[in-house]
């Protein structure tokens, strides 16, 4: 497969950067004819910001499994699409070619027709990473029906609610997942998760660790069986649905400053064509080169960089089920090592935690085949920065820092790999199609270079956001409605003199732990949910490996307990309200917040102290009561 659209030198950058500003539709019509069609479009884009609405390629119809996959066959049809490497490094590793993962996919999807499932049903996935994940991912891709992948850190609570809000019908789940020393009992937290839901009609059930597991019967079935069956159906060919370029293609929830995670909806044509575009160009992807994406695909970089961004290109896209550490940190070299991995990309909390098991995990470790690196979920500090150039890229390799979010579908800012330069700590420049400008709190423009405001974006790309599952209004409040005409991300940033952007961060209340959102507020509503709190407040810190900790501050009813229990009850019951990925990193007990007359929480002061800043809290006279500022500074020192 051959790549016209791919950018090869900077000067082209500018040019292209340029015909996408200024004739989007024309360039992206350009882009969207190396792409197989059931109908071509009518028009290319018709978008407002205001309610918001965004169409890409209205009346166009498509199915993207076989721009994934059957447009592939022909060609590279015996080529390894999905290189899977278990949890456990003596167990075998698997291949899927593009035949292989046409045939498994189209069986899946007869499976799933057979249990009912049909075109705009919501799919639950909550599976661990096998590639029977990524059959199912795109079975239902295939048949139509919208997925909504959970990523495993969740708990039986947090699926419940998206279960409900997504109305799903159907779950594919395993009995278990590996996940380094750890095995995850999934089927055991659907179970959970299904007291008292009543949209689910099936759960089909993949076998991974082969733990016990209660079956219900008429609701839940194994994926082995209905895989046999499907067989003796004969179902060597399964047509792929004719989809509108707007239908919706999968729901992915995220946190944001509210207390209840967002579902947010990606359609067919726009984000498969900004996920293959992103992945060609920001990766530099060349025909046969594999690819190694290490996020889950419970996240969207799961979803467009192992999954749909390389196989929409044909590319070979390697799926790791373990751990970076078990059973050993040297585990992502040894992948490298083993498959001869030309592109890796990973998040800057993987590579930290790596850091501190210094360079004796790659020893003998042979990593001569990497090309491109890429970083991905938070800001890349320079000491991880010049770490990973060091000694994973030998100093010969680019870095992409690549700055997007669940909402814009694929990479919005980043270099792209050995065409752009890359410089520590900075994004860089938007790629085509990406309008990006900085606002200050006023909503003006921040003209010129060496500014920091508030991110926002003010054309439409074609992957877009197009709404919150089943409550637009929410997308408009959220994203559109904070400075008019333009969507805003949440994040600040920066501008250098040459137009690049730096990200500082996120400007509202949710926090990044681990690469993870996670929203302060959905934190302060399970510790409150525990019996004896009174009230809290949690706020992030700067913490060595996972970027941000959290840090909640936390009003008992009664003083008289025991402290390092109330603390572990208090974990617990955030563990089992979200997951183990919200666990708070330090628990402060106080006797009061620091409230406003009109009762607001002053969260500066908060994540100052948590921060460890006792001097500079800045005006505290509007306080209520100042006084228990001096009270929980003291009781810092001692969390
Ligand atoms: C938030 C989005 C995008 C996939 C992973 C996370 C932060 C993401 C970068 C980067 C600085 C980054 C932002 C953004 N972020 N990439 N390269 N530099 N910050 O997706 O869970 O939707 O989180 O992650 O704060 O808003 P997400």
């Amino acid at each position: 497969m051959m790549y016209p659209y791919q950018i090869n030198t900077i000067e082209q950058y500018y040019q292209d950067y340029k015909h996408s500003i200024e004739e989007p539709e024309l360039f992206w019509a350009n882009i969207a004819n190396h792409f197989l069609w059931h109908k071509k479009w009518d028009e290319v884009l018709e978008w407002n910001f205001t309610e918001p609405r965004v169409e890409w390629f209205k009346g166009a119809r498509l199915n993207i499994t076989e721009n994934c996959i059957d447009r592939h066959l022909d060609s590279i049809g015996n080529q390894p699409a999905i290189i899977w490497e278990p949890n456990d490094p003596q167990d075998s590793s698997r291949i899927i070619t593009y035949n292989q993962l046409y045939n498994q996919v189209c069986r899946v999807s007869q499976v799933l027709t057979n249990l009912g499932v049909k075109k705009g049903d919501r799919v639950c996935i909550y599976m661990g990473m096998v590639p029977e994940l990524a059959f199912a991912v795109l079975a239902c891709a295939r048949i139509g029906a919208i997925h909504s992948v959970i990523f495993g850190g969740f708990s039986a609570q947090s699926i419940a609610d998206r279960l409900a809000d997504a109305q799903a019908e159907f779950i594919i789940t395993c009995d278990g997942a590996y996940r380094g020393a750890k095995d995850i009992p999934l089927k055991s937290v659907i179970d959970d998760a299904l007291t008292g839901n009543t949209t689910v009609k099936k759960v089909l059930v993949y076998t991974r660790t082969r733990i016990p597991v209660s079956m219900i019967n008429g609701r839940d079935v194994w994926w082995e069986d209905e895989m046999e069956h499907a067989e003796l159906n004969n179902a060597v060919h399964f047509q792929a649905t004719s989809m509108d370029a707007e239908d919706p293609l999968f729901i992915l929830y995220t946190s944001g400053s509210t207390g209840k995670p967002k579902g947010v909806v990606h359609t067919q044509a726009g984000y498969m064509l900004w996920a293959n575009y992103t992945f060609i160009n920001v990766f530099q992807y060349k025909p046969g080169q594999i690819h190694f994406c290490t996020a889950d695909i419970g996240w969207i970089t799961g979803h467009s960089y192992v999954l749909y961004g390389p196989l929409s290109a044909g590319a070979t896209t390697v799926m790791f089920e373990g751990v970076p550490t078990w059973p050993d940190a040297g585990r992502f070299w040894d992948i490298v090592d083993k498959y001869n991995v030309n592109i890796l990309y990973t998040a800057p909390t993987a590579i930290r935690s790596l850091m501190g098991f210094g360079l004796a995990p790659l020893q003998g470790k042979d990593l001569s085949s990497l090309n491109v690196l890429g970083s991905v979920g938070e800001p890349i500090n320079i000491e991880a920065w010049q770490w990973f150039n060091k000694n994973i890229g030998k100093g010969n390799c680019p870095i992409v820092d690549t700055w997007w979010q669940t909402e814009t579908g694929g990479i919005m800012i980043s270099n792209l790999a050995g065409v752009t330069p890359h410089k520590p700590a900075y994004a860089t420049l938007p790629l085509p199609g990406v309008l990006p400008v900085l606002v200050d709190e006023q909503g003006k423009e921040l003209q010129g270079n060496s500014v920091n405001g508030n991110l926002c974006i003010k054309q439409s790309w074609p992957a877009t956001i197009r709404t919150t599952y089943r409550d637009h209004e929410r997308c408009r409040t959220n994203y559109f409605a904070a400075y008019p005409n333009k969507y805003f991300t949440g994040d600040g940033a920066m501008r250098d003199e040459l137009g690049n952007y730096r990200i500082t961060g996120r400007v509202d209340d949710v926090l990044n732990v681990s690469g993870h959102r996670i929203g302060t507020a959905e934190v302060e509503n399970a510790i409150n949910m525990h019996s004896g709190v009174v009230e809290s407040a949690v706020v992030g810190y700067p913490h060595d490996i996972k970027g941000q900790g959290i840090y909640a501050y936390v009003i008992l009813e009664d003083k008289g307990h025991e402290a390092e229990l109330m603390r572990q009850n208090i974990i617990q019951t955030v563990v089992r309200i979200i997951g183990p990925i919200a666990k708070p990193d330090k628990i402060q007990f106080v006797s009061g917040l620091p409230k406003t007359r009109s009762g607001k929480i002053m969260r500066r002061i908060l994540r100052k102290i948590a921060e460890g800043e006792t001097s500079n809290l800045g005006d505290t006279t509007t306080l209520l009561d100042p006084g228990v500022v001096d009270e929980i500074k003291d009781g810092a020192k001692l969390v």
